[in-house]
């Protein structure tokens, strides 16, 4: 005689085994990734203070470490350099240990939680080369020809406005100064490679170099010098 054997089943959803509760759990995670991205393409919402240590963990730091990202924007010694987006300071930080007392670090952000944080964490290290902005990015708080380098890194698709902020960020360069845009999945607001060199070269930007691969890049575009520029009108 056989007797049926009655499987427990899981949470009470009808999983009846571990294969399809691991299947429930990714198609969870799927759609809240699907719902988490349709909200952050129509609602510009900041990312939260509370989600600002996200970033500073050993994973991210392996695919996009503040070293790895000062290297590939090309910051170095006594330059002066725009950190927009700058959060609690996980680049801009580095940047001022990298630029060292002759250069300049300004920090802009939108939350006033992450530059307390930020502010906080310079006095710890000691450093006196970083200034803070309190702003949102495009609305003329920053100097014109001013930096050597400007980094927009996981920030771009934050941005209500992202043509005025690079537009504003293209007159803080000086010529030949260099933007370094970095984006990664599975970051809700992450732009396209083709987005970004659309959003970029529409303000009058030069694609210059790309590193990484589409989950994680960077993009480096320079703002040509005002001979180029005419160069280019007059032929
Ligand atoms: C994902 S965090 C990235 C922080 C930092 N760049 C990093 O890589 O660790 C995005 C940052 O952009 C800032 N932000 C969002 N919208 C902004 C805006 N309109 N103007 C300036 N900053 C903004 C947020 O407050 C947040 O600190």
């Amino acid at each position: 005689m056989e007797f049926a054997i009655d499987r427990p089943k899981l949470g009470g959803f009808g999983v009846e085994s571990p294969i399809r509760l691991v299947g429930l759990i990714f198609g969870i995670l799927v759609a809240a990734g699907i719902c988490l991205r349709l909200v952050a393409r129509y609602a510009h919402i900041p990312c939260p203070f509370w989600l600002s240590g996200v970033l500073q963990n050993p994973l991210a730091e392996r695919r996009i470490g503040s070293g790895m990202l000062l290297r590939r924007a090309g910051v170095g010694r006594g330059m002066k350099v725009l950190d927009v987006g700058c959060g609690t300071g996980r680049i801009a930080l580095p940047a001022g240990e990298c630029v060292g007392a002759g250069g300049e670090v300004v920090a802009l952000d939108i939350q006033s939680g992450m530059l307390r944080k930020l502010r906080a964490r310079i006095e710890q290290h000691g450093l006196i080369n970083i200034r803070t902005v309190h702003a949102a990015a495009g609305s003329g708080n920053v100097e014109r020809d001013y930096f050597d380098r400007a980094l927009l890194v996981g920030v771009l698709g934050e941005l209500p406005s992202p043509t005025e902020a690079l537009r504003e960020i293209y007159d803080a360069l000086v010529p030949g100064g260099l933007l370094s845009v970095t984006e990664m999945l599975p970051d809700p607001h992450y732009q396209s490679r083709g987005r970004v060199r659309r959003l970029a070269e529409g303000v009058g930007f030069r694609f210059r170099e790309s590193f990484g691969n589409a989950f994680v890049f960077t993009l480096n575009f320079e703002k040509p010098s005002p001979s180029e520029i005419y160069g280019r009108i007059s032929s």
